[in-house]
């Protein structure tokens, strides 16, 4: 109900020192998610999730590694401090002539190269995960004789939303399970070795399907054979959202695919080593964005608290009818009675679109929440924002990207400035001749 402080540090004071809309994350939080996975030998994040370079940065001090699903995500993660691959300069393994880091501090994971991410992949000697056939022979001209991953579509998935499910006939992800003996044939003709396997069958899934890739990615493990030396679980770890989800069991997880690996390390005669590949996993719970409220008003029965942040700041209501927890934190800097006055109120933003609401299901049926009786510049904190919400923000209506502040060492730490107005339309130009 109440929020008035995120990591130590009072909401008021982060609103007044770096103005809203503001997300904040809680290092905090993001280290203890990184501590459940322990167990894993390998977590790679799948920095799409929410990728500023300070947080990259973060996870990689624990020991995290990336996935980077673009060209812009390689050079993020080059610029957080991870070595691209065997060419970068900052590779001090392979300069020195010994084999090259095999976990591979960044893989690049997609179903296509574009010309830029197939050129920084060259530069560098980029792992890469191939989620289509074709990118095998795109690979195989440019970097013949290259160690690769096979993304497999397993043939079924299983999300939070159908937009989020990966797996089965309708996704375009992956390469069809039934394609792998064709593949393995492609790659040869390049001199490709595939030496790593990976599945994911979307976001937001829950143990059932997740305990069924095992069985899937093993019986393509043993089509493949042992020239694997990595076998990746992908990601999709659930996170709890609202106050009665709960949270997965790890243990279980883990024993699922240890027991999955140690059958392949049988099989093969040498060891595997397990990756996963959690997103919103590690960031969800850490992330909170912090709005105003900038009117309180009635539409026939309805009231609304309109915020001064929108869908542009925060995309997953209106994109997927996603359940966000809110508290309010007072101007007064005290939190209210437990027992106050709630009311059901529905929360929306600035923009010039009726979809701009943060209280609704997919399909956009505006919902009701209870929340404290609030006054106009109270302010709203939207919680478990951390995965894909600054991440996914845009400059729609021309509304500057929002500030992140990260709470590091228990201080709040600016991780991105807001984005200046100009910036918005910087790169935009008006034909000469339009001038006249
Ligand atoms: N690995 C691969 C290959 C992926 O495509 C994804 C997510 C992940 C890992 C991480 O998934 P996670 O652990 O975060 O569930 N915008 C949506 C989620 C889209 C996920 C896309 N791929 C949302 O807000 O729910």
């Amino acid at each position: 109900m109440w929020q008035q402080e995120i990591g130590g540090v009072p909401v008021r004071d982060l609103a007044q020192q770096f103005g809203t809309p503001l997300y904040v994350y809680d290092e905090q939080l993001i280290l203890q998610r990184i501590q459940d996975l322990a167990q894993f030998e390998v977590v790679r994040y799948a920095q799409k999730a929410c990728s500023n370079i300070a947080i990259l940065r973060l996870v990689q001090q624990q020991g995290v590694v990336v996935d980077a699903v673009s060209a812009g995500e390689l050079l993020r993660a080059q610029a957080a401090g991870f070595v691209l691959g065997p060419h970068d300069p900052a590779n001090k393994l392979a300069k020195d002539g010994s084999a090259a880091d095999p976990h591979h501090q960044v893989v690049y994971t997609a179903d296509i190269f574009d010309s830029e991410a197939l050129d920084l992949v060259a530069k560098y000697g980029v792992h890469c995960n191939l989620g289509s056939p074709d990118m095998i022979n795109q690979l195989g001209e440019r970097c013949p004789g290259a160690r690769v991953t096979l993304r497999i579509n397993p043939g079924f998935g299983h999300g939070h939303s159908q937009k989020t499910n990966t797996g089965g006939a309708q996704s375009k992800h992956g390469i069809w399970h039934e394609q792998v003996p064709d593949c393995l044939q492609r790659a040869a003709r390049f001199g490709i070795k595939v030496s790593g396997l990976h599945m994911h069958i979307g976001s937001g899934t829950d143990m059932e399907h997740l305990s069924q890739v095992c069985g899937a990615l093993e019986k393509v493990a043993t089509q493949v054979g042992p020239s694997l030396t990595t076998i990746s679980a992908g990601g999709g770890l659930p996170t709890p959202y609202r106050s009665d989800d709960t949270r997965i069991n790890l243990d279980d997880y883990f024993q699922l695919w240890d027991a999955t690996r140690r059958r392949l390390q049988d099989q093969f005669g040498h060891p595997l080593l397990l990756e996963v590949e959690p997103g919103r996993y590690l960031v969800a719970e850490s992330g909170y964005l912090i709005t105003e409220i900038r009117t309180i008003k009635e539409m026939g029965s309805n009231r609304f608290y309109l915020v001064d942040a929108g869908f542009n700041n925060l995309a997953r209501p209106i994109l997927y009818g996603a359940y966000h927890p809110m508290a309010i934190a007072t101007q007064e800097g005290k939190a209210g009675p437990a027992n106050v006055p709630t009311q059901p109120v529905v929360v929306g933003g600035p923009l010039c679109e009726s979809g701009d609401i943060f209280t609704q299901t997919e399909g956009g049926f505006v919902q009701h929440r209870d929340l404290p009786v609030a006054k106009v510049g109270d302010w709203l904190v939207i919680q478990c924002a951390g995965a894909y919400g600054h991440a996914m923000s845009s400059n729609y209506n021309s509304k500057p990207l929002a500030a992140e502040v990260l709470i590091h060492q228990g201080k709040p730490c600016l991780i991105r400035s807001r984005q200046d107005l100009r910036q918005i339309f910087a790169d935009e130009q008006i034909p000469a001749t339009l001038l006249n």
